[in-house]
């Protein structure tokens, strides 16, 4: 399983929650990530740990300022980024071309959508994996697992449906090593998730009760 920790705009210490990731990946077959803030990743990489971005745009070197090019993530030392998650929505042809882009950057890819119609749309555009999240189930601590079993079970078929070399994540309201389990017994590659780890009080431990059950 993949665990995705997105640490969002969280006033939590990314150092600790990176160095508390990487160590945890060191005792367990779980892969785990952290994607902080842009602003963060070369401290967060510089741990160890595998890291993502939030957020790349579909733009290439140039005339652009405020923004957020692939290249300059993957020089930070990401090796994938998220794309139109909840909270940094973009239209169908940017999250294309954000792809694109992080393609280009060699980064890869997780695209969020908010359901299985979204994310047979997603996966059409050839992402690494599509990560389905219902938004009202953002940050609330109920697990999308629990809460809406169906809306994961059907984005799994519905990614592959469309294109089976992509995976599927799920995420909202994942806390604990049992949402993880239950993912991935909805057929889910791995959970993506924020507030359980990144509002801790202990992250490390929060992160060592999720992967235990695995
Ligand atoms: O990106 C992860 C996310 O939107 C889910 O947040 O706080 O419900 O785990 P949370």
């Amino acid at each position: 399983m993949f665990v995705l920790i997105n640490l969002k705009t969280y006033p939590c210490d990314p150092m600790a929650v990176a160095e508390a990731a990487r160590d945890v990946d060191e005792t367990t077959d779980a892969r785990i990530a952290v994607a902080p803030q842009a602003t963060h990743l070369e401290a967060v990489a510089d741990t160890g740990v595998e890291t993502w971005a939030q957020h790349v745009d579909p733009i290439d070197y140039g005339s652009n300022t405020g923004h957020t090019l692939a290249e300059t993530v993957a020089a930070a030392g990401a090796t994938g980024t998220l794309i139109n998650h909840s909270e940094r929505r973009l239209k169908l042809a940017d999250i294309d071309g954000a792809v694109r882009a992080a393609e280009r950057a060699s980064l890869e890819t997780v695209v969020c959508a908010n359901n299985p119609d979204q994310i047979a749309a997603a996966a059409a555009l050839g992402p690494d994996a599509v990560a389905v999240e219902p938004p009202a189930l953002i940050g609330t601590g109920t697990p999308v697992s629990q809460a809406d079993p169906d809306v994961v079970e059907d984005a799994v078929e519905a990614a592959a449906h469309v294109d089976d070399a992509v995976t599927v994540l799920c995420g909202a309201g994942i806390s604990t090593g049992d949402d993880v389990i239950a993912a991935h017994d909805l057929g889910s590659s791995g959970v993506l998730l924020a507030s359980g780890v990144a509002k801790a009080d202990d992250p490390a431990a929060a992160l060592a009760d999720l992967v235990d059950p695995l």
